[in-house]
């Protein structure tokens, strides 16, 4: 199958009792035994549920993996992996990672004894030479939209007998494959783009590795980390109109890039689509689409900034991104605002910096709306 049909047939049947075309929600904790101990593959729903398995086979098979596991967040897929160190393992990540990412490892699993340590691209190869178990990394990040090789620091992880996962929730399987380059373990925040329309949390990791998926369902059942039946339902319905949503956020994205590179009150544009971005040659090389996410530098002061992100009317002021409606977000007073402030500028997280989730909206009235917001 090519990507448009997988997104709208893998891993489903109508249903076999009464030929329902989407699957029906089994909205149920647990599900009765012929004989104690013989179940007809469920036993209880924080284990496993028909929408979750329709949903992982859907994923597995958008990102090319043999197996998938679902939870009840982007978050909750990582805690499961997570799960399964040991005190005094390590994770090395490269700069960039999602701010709950690395809250997740400082402020928790600290405390368990497992070990973060982010790093640039200068110190990647020592870093792997202390034998983590994982290299984390994101391309692109956020909200610089930085764009990692993944073909070569898999290569150098690889090398080293490290383990590699990418965070591909800014990408989407639409736009790029990690697995594609070696990439050992794929993990998203549904909540984005996968289900798309900003009314569902949920998360998945998929992975080739046997023994990795034994330990992913084990960490869901056993921490409790399952999304509800309804919300796999509601992932898999996203999932049948990736490809037409992903086509406009890219289509979008570019032209809102082109506008913004071209005003004369923004300093830097940050999108891997523009020949401008210093890893554009990169991306070109391992994505097909460059995603609907675009951030600017603009030639403003700080309560400047926040006039114009105020003024939008197409662009929500919100956190999260990925819906099929544009949403803008300033880092230093929303998602950063616990950096401090000389860190956040040497890390070019400046006060002037906005970033855009670009809907599916006509893109001449989002460029109308950044106009006069602007103005
Ligand atoms: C890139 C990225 N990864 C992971 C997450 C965590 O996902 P969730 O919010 O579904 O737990 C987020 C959330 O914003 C994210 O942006």
């Amino acid at each position: 199958m090519k990507l448009d049909t997988k997104l709208v047939h893998a891993g489903q049947e109508p249903d076999p009792v009464t030929g329902s075309i989407m699957p029906p929600i089994y909205m149920t904790s647990t599900y009765i035994q012929e004989s104690p101990g013989e179940a007809k593959g469920y036993e209880y729903t924080r284990a496993g549920n028909p929408n979750f398995t329709i949903l992982e086979n859907l994923l597995a098979s958008l990102e090319k993996g043999k197996y998938a596991t679902v939870f009840s967040s982007g978050l909750g897929g990582l805690t499961a992996l997570v799960s399964g160190l040991n005190p005094g393992d390590k994770v090395v990540a490269l700069q960039g990672v999602y701010g709950g990412t690395f809250r997740l490892f400082n402020q928790v699993f600290s405390r368990y004894g497992i070990q973060f340590e982010q790093v640039k691209i200068s110190d990647l190869e020592k870093a792997l030479q202390s034998k983590p178990k994982y290299l984390l990394f994101e391309t692109p990040t956020n909200p610089l939209l930085e764009i990692y090789d993944l073909e070569k620091f898999t290569q150098l992880a690889h090398k080293n007998g490290v383990e590699v996962v990418v965070d591909n929730t800014f990408a989407t399987p639409f736009n790029q494959n990690p697995i594609d380059f070696g990439v050992d373990h794929v993990w998203h925040s549904t909540t984005k783009y996968i289900g798309g329309h900003s009314d569902v949390i949920g998360g998945v990791i998929i992975t080739n590795d046997q023994k990795t998926k034994q330990a992913l369902d084990f960490g869901r059942k056993t921490l409790g980390l399952n999304p509800s039946p309804f919300d796999a339902w509601l992932v898999t319905r996203g999932v049948k109109t990736l490809g037409a949503r992903m086509r406009l956020h890219n289509e979008n994205a570019q032209k809102i890039a082109n506008y913004l590179a071209a005003h004369p009150k923004v300093s830097k544009v940050y999108y891997p689509g523009l020949p401008s971005h210093e890893n554009h040659s990169i991306a070109k090389k391992q994505m097909r689409g460059f995603s609907g996410m675009v951030s600017a530098e603009f030639k403003l002061s700080l309560e400047e900034t926040k006039k114009v992100i105020s003024s939008f009317k197409y662009f929500s002021l919100a956190e999260s991104l990925g819906g099929v409606e544009s949403l803008v977000c300033h880092p230093a007073t929303m998602t950063h605002a616990s950096i401090p402030a000389n860190i956040r500028n040497e890390i070019g997280l400046r006060d002037g910096l906005v970033r855009f989730s670009v809907g599916i909206e006509d893109p001449d009235d989002l460029i109308d709306d950044l106009r006069d917001a602007i103005k």
